[in-house]
């Protein structure tokens, strides 16, 4: 009887669980979401509204947890009667057996005293079972997650030698990006070659689609056109062997969670003093050993117990241990300070001399003495050369961006472009011909015959050629 009160309550009681389960997860998203901007929900007085959604995803998770304690009551309730019916018989089935057979008085009363136990036990171990069933919602939906469809994988690695890419170039020709078939492109049909060892720098507007030229090269959306490193097709790789040629520090970075060492090395391929020596690298070595843990401090979901800058330089570690030879940081140094950034930025020239390196950055002295500049809008390349060249363009892109900084700025900024194209041996006065060839000729009066023929007499008017 049990057995079957369970099967009937079961097959409400799973469901009503798998209901509460899915409105838990809004609720705790919507928690964790207004600690991380308690600032901005405050800034904007908004704080009626974030409690009122905070409201309704509770209702809707106390509503389907009550529910479930009621079902769990109801079961209870029925497993208690049968418990007290079950007594009842077992005591009057006793004391009738005492009074009219010989059964030894002393006996019954230890069978009854057992058999009084015995509900209780079944009952129990019913609840139990109940509960197990129950839980197992949790395992459903954690299978949920690990059965997830994976990305399309179609590159088999065929005809890509060892020890790819060596050279590290990279080529784009007519290659679009989006991030979904539906989506319209973000890159459109953008033609580039970066040649082996290469810094480049990557400037744009916000959206110009800077961070998506390098999601592209992940194969992160949707690729038409042919990318090419070292030669080979992106598309025909394996998108492990892919992605792990490419060492990246993100603009938004992701520590997962675990200790700080796991997070630098998963796989335990290096040895300790490699490890604190990268962090040396990128000024985090005493932050770390003023840890508690030290190298086994945990990192909480996210890494959301470090600073973004700090997570950046982390992921920078990890990079210098892996020493691919491409490299692309997307902002890598926006979140940290200006001293930082310099020795920063002098670790990835002295670590990555022999690297290509793609750099994304709003901070343009960090990218001043690349040896080439891209500069994006709206998903195309608009221009793509030496920064010193790229500055006597009058009214260009680059030289625009650089001109909305203060005058001394500016003059810092010429003579960083100027010193380094000069490190490289570059006719400064060659470009400045070059340029000055290309120059539109301004405001040159423009002379129009007016009805020469009809008034015997040449009329002149100037126009401005703008
Ligand atoms: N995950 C995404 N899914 C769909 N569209 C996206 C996604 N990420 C970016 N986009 C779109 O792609 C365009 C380019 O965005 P992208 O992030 O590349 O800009 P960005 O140049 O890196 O800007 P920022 O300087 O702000 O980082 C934008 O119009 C954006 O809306
Ligand atoms: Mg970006």
């Amino acid at each position: 009887i049990f057995y079957k009160f369970r099967e009937y309550y079961m097959k409400t009681s799973r469901q009503i669980r798998r209901l509460e389960a899915s409105s838990r997860s809004p609720l705790y998203t919507h928690i964790s979401a207004t600690f991380s901007g308690l600032t901005t929900i405050r800034a904007f007085d908004k704080q009626d509204k974030i409690m009122e959604e905070f409201f309704t995803c509770q209702d809707y998770q106390a509503s389907a947890w009550i529910v479930f304690v009621r079902a769990s009551r109801w079961f209870c309730y029925r497993l208690d009667m049968m418990a007290a019916i079950f007594g009842v018989v077992a005591v009057l089935a006793t004391t009738i057996a005492v009074r009219y057979t010989d059964v030894d008085p002393g006996l019954a009363g230890i069978s009854l005293s057992y058999v009084m136990i015995l509900p209780g036990l079944f009952q129990w171990a019913i609840r139990q079972s109940t509960e197990v069933s129950n839980l197992m919602v949790a395992v459903e939906r954690v299978r949920e997650y690990s059965q997830l469809e994976a990305e399309e994988d179609v590159g088999n690695n065929e005809k890509i030698p060892k020890g790819w890419p060596s050279r590290a170039s990279i080529t784009a020709s007519k290659a679009s990006f989006q991030y979904h078939h539906t989506l319209p492109a973000v890159l459109k049909q953008v033609n580039f070659e970066i040649k082996e060892g290469e810094k480049i720098g990557i400037v744009g507007r916000t959206g110009a689609g800077k961070s998506s030229l390098l999601n592209m090269l992940f194969r992160m959306g949707k690729n038409n056109g042919a990318i090419k490193i070292d030669g080979h097709d992106i598309q025909n790789l394996k998108l492990q062997t892919l992605r792990n040629a490419i060492s990246v520090i993100p603009q938004d970075p992701v520590l997962f969670t675990g200790t700080l060492r796991k997070n630098l090395d998963p796989f335990r391929s290096y040895r300790d003093e490699e490890i604190w020596q990268a962090l040396e690298e990128v000024q985090m070595k005493k932050k770390v050993s003023e840890m508690e843990g030290k190298l086994e401090t945990p990192i909480i979901e996210s890494g959301s117990n470090l600073s973004v800058g700090e997570r950046q330089l982390l992921c920078l570690a990890r990079a210098l241990l892996k020493r691919n030879k491409i490299l692309v940081i997307d902002e890598a140094t926006a979140n940290v300070d200006y001293k930082t950034d310099n020795q920063i930025q002098s670790t990835i020239r002295k670590t990555f001399v022999s690297c290509t390196v793609l750099t994304v950055a709003h901070r343009l002295n960090t990218i001043m003495d690349c040896d080439r500049i891209m500069v994006l809008d709206a998903g195309n390349i608009v221009e793509f050369d030496l920064p010193y060249k790229l500055l006597q363009i009058p009214n260009g892109h680059f030289n625009q961006l650089v001109q909305q900084n203060s005058e001394e700025e500016v003059s810092r900024l010429t003579e960083i472009a100027k010193t380094s194209a000069i490190e490289r041996n570059i006719d400064l006065d060659q470009i400045d011909k070059e340029m000055a060839s290309q120059i539109p000729v301004l405001n040159m009066p423009t002379i129009m015959y007016d009805d020469a023929d009809d008034i015997g007499m040449i009329n002149t008017t100037f126009q401005d050629n703008e």
